[in-house]
């Protein structure tokens, strides 16, 4: 059974009785069809968007993430049977129907989010461009255009990805590279203690932050690096969930 859902009625007066959004009847024929998928019974915490770290009551220090990438997983672990809860940082995309969504603003939130959602989780999937600094004092008020500079003091936030860890967690993490990138998304692998590194160079113009495709390094913890083409978000969501996938089957 799929809705109804309430609102205004053909009859002008409000109440139950709408057909749900297509998407919510496509999302829950999706997960008729997924109850055998290769994440049947398996909960996946996945984060998307970019983190938003406040300076005064207007302006927050932000990236561009749309949170495309972090709901193309969200939106294929969902299909591939998994129960999905999706941490997102600001994103102007749908929630999607059949997945958890828990909205944060900040790194601080997103990471007690994480912690929170990683208990019983089996994957953490860290797709959101988290902020490394964040401002040390938020101003109360609206900060007045009184000289012509303005220097903002910005502590480190905390690690999400190396600091959570569970008992048998696997932790899939996004390198986000405008240079060297194989070694730098190699050395994000060790530090952050990670299985599985999506490395994006996102300097070229179809690939990494607000486009629909990207093209992208996997490399796991044993070294063994595979070189995607250029693809669509949800199609190299399924590449990524497909690994993770064969990591949960091999342990
Ligand atoms: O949202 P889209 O517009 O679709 O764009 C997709 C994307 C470019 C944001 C995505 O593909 C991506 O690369 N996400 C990671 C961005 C990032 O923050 O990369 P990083 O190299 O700075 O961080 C490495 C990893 O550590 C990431 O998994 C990140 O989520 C995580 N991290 C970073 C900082 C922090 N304080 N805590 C973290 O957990």
């Amino acid at each position: 059974m799929v809705g109804p859902t309430s609102g205004r009625l053909a009859s002008g007066r409000l109440g139950s009785g709408r057909l749900v959004e297509i998407s919510e009847v496509i999302a829950a024929i999706k997960q008729v069809f997924a109850r055998h998928g290769k994440l049947s019974g398996r909960r996946i915490v996945v984060t998307a968007g970019g983190t938003r770290e406040p300076i005064d009551p207007v302006r927050y220090v932000g990236n561009h993430s749309s949170g495309k990438m972090g709901y193309a997983i969200a939106e294929a672990a969902r299909d591939m049977g998994a129960q999905v809860t999706l941490i997102s940082a600001p994103s102007a995309l749908l929630s999607p129907a059949g997945v958890e969504v828990i909205q944060v603003q900040t790194a601080k939130q997103m990471y007690e989010a994480v912690v929170n959602a990683v208990k019983g989780a089996e994957v953490l999937i860290m797709a959101a461009a988290v902020a490394d600094y964040s401002p040390v004092n938020v101003a109360e008020n609206k900060i007045k255009k009184d000289s012509d500079k303005l220097t903002l003091h910005l502590v480190r936030t905390v690690d999400i990805l190396g600091a959570v860890a569970a008992q048998g967690l696997i932790k899939v993490g996004f390198a986000a590279e405008s240079e060297n990138v194989e070694e730098n998304a190699r050395k994000k692998l060790r530090e952050k203690q990670v299985d599985i590194i999506v490395a994006n160079d996102i300097t070229a113009n179809d690939s990494g932050f607000n486009v629909d495709t990207n093209e992208v390094l996997l490399i796991d913890r044993d070294g063994r690096t595979a070189k995607l083409p250029l693809m669509q978000k949800s199609e190299l969501a399924v590449r990524i969930l497909d690994k993770v996938a064969e990591l949960l089957n091999n342990r």
